[in-house]
């Protein structure tokens, strides 16, 4: 007997889990991962633990040579957990791994403790960071579809506005068919908000670009710091105001950079490895402001030792989104404007985060990479905790900001209405006058300021 509850019914367990509650962290290993790269994935699932506030009491992997359909994990293994879960203490037990709806339940019932997998763990996550409203609905609805198949589970998630969704305690429910009921409405609910938020943000996203205002983007892999950069960067930067629409997402600070009246800092929802599938449309609208940035920081915890496939999934994503070009190699900050044929490539510098945890060598080591300009970006050392570098970062972000833009000469013929229109939305009109062009026809000679982003659009109209 390993001293811990079998058979316990998991609507026991209601009320028994809240935030900060202890949980063991299993990873199920189902490729014979050995030495460093288990220990980093385990490592990150640990940290998407915590991310949600939960106190990592024990982790460890478990090999998985073939899988329980009944519990996912062989039977010792099964023991190991719950002898690991009454030692630690732990109230929950997080499965870093994909658990079928009756791998949770009969998992729940075996160790007599909430166990979540690693989409709800995620879910968790997006539904607490997403940045937008619709990057909130398309978590709930994500959420919702990932609940449809445990209607065994609790549903106090369905009265919460925003925020996580309720795998952290709350009442049973075993009313399956009225829960049913209440899924599907909900879901037909969201759907339709989703097109008024889509319009919405339509407007939003207009009167913004009407405002000469760039947008600088952070994104990053989950925990490089962006978060704690976002907060010193609009404390740094003097200016930290609420804009228009910080209702619609709070996560958008204006601050103002050297040279740069008035620039918009916007944070994003942490890069993940292995997304689940349900999940990368939430993902790809929490990001949609990556979109259309002028400027993206890609923050990187330089003390991770898996920095680098780190940086290689967060541009896979972006190339995905299609922010940069696909190659990964980008043309770093030099754009000239020709853009990638859709005008939507990004130029992106790098926050090399975390180097107060870096040894004296190591940090000597990155100072010299960057002033031989070895990395393919653009690069900063900083610690957003202790602030070092970051005032590096806002000088280069403000040259960068206020050293792209250039004033053209344009004549444009008067038939040609789309066309200065645009221009009028994005641009800075210094002066326009009429004139013709040069084959006699009436025409607009317009004098204005474009960033190269800009210009490339305006080339692909
Ligand atoms: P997600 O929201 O999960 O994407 O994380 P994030 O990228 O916003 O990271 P966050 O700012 O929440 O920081 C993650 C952890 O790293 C926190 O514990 C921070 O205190 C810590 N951290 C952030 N920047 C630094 C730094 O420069 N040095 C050190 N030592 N720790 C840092």
């Amino acid at each position: 007997m390993t001293g811990f509850e079998f058979g316990r019914n998991p609507d026991d367990l209601k009320g028994e889990v809240a935030r900060g509650a202890p949980a063991v962290v299993v990873v199920p290993d189902m490729r014979q991962r050995q030495g460093a790269d288990i220990e980093s994935r385990l490592e990150e699932a640990c940290g998407l633990a915590r991310a949600i506030g939960l106190e990592v009491v024990d982790a460890f992997a478990l090999p998985i040579r073939a899988v329980r359909p009944a519990t996912l994990f062989g039977e010792g293994q099964v023991e190991k957990i719950g002898t690991a879960c009454t030692q630690s203490g732990a109230d929950l037990v997080v499965v870093d791994g994909a658990l079928s709806a009756i791998q949770q339940r009969n998992l729940e019932e075996r160790l007599g403790r909430k166990v979540i997998d690693r989409t709800g763990l995620i879910l968790e996550i997006f539904g607490e960071r997403a940045a937008t409203a619709e990057g909130r609905l398309q978590v709930e609805l994500a959420h919702l579809d990932y609940q449809a198949g445990r209607l065994v589970r609790s549903w106090t998630h369905l009265e919460r506005q925003r925020g996580g969704f309720g795998f952290l305690g709350g009442p049973g429910e075993t009313q399956i068919e009225a829960d049913r009921r209440l899924i599907r409405g909900r879901m037909a609910r969201i759907r339709r908000e989703l097109e008024q938020v889509r319009r919405t943000r339509g407007l939003h996203r207009e009167r913004r670009q009407r405002a000469p205002w760039p947008v600088i983007a952070l994104v990053g892999y989950t925990n490089a710091g962006k978060s704690t950069l976002f907060n010193r960067l609009t404390g740094a930067a003097v200016m930290a105001e609420d804009l228009l629409f910080a209702t619609l997402d709070p996560t958008m600070r204006a601050i103002r950079l050297p040279g740069v009246d008035k620039a918009i800092l916007s944070d994003t929802v942490g890069f993940i490895s292995d997304l689940p599938t349900q999940l990368v449309a939430a993902f790809r609208a929490t990001l949609e402001e990556v979109t259309a940035a002028d400027v993206i920081v890609h923050v990187r915890d330089v003390a991770n030792p898996a920095s680098d496939d780190q940086r290689r999934e967060v541009e896979a994503i972006l190339a995905d989104l299609g922010v940069i070009a696909d190659n990964g190699s980008g043309d770093g900050v030099s754009g000239d404007g020709d853009g990638d044929g859709d005008g939507r490539r990004v130029p992106i510098i790098e926050a090399w985060n975390k180097v107060d945890l870096l040894s004296d060598d190591d940090r000597a080591m990155r100072r010299d990479l960057i002033a031989h300009d070895v990395p393919e970006r653009p690069a900063v050392p900083i610690s957003a905790a202790t602030g070092e570098g970051v005032a590096d970062l806002i000088a280069l972000l403000g040259k960068l900001l206020t050293g792209s833009a250039q004033t053209l000469d344009l004549t444009i013929p008067m038939a040609d209405g789309q066309k200065l229109a645009w221009l009028h939305a994005h641009g800075d009109v210094l002066s326009e006058r009429t004139g013709e062009d040069s084959g006699g026809l009436p025409a607009s000679r317009i004098r204005v300021r474009l960033t190269p982003r800009e210009l490339g659009r305006f080339y692909s109209l």
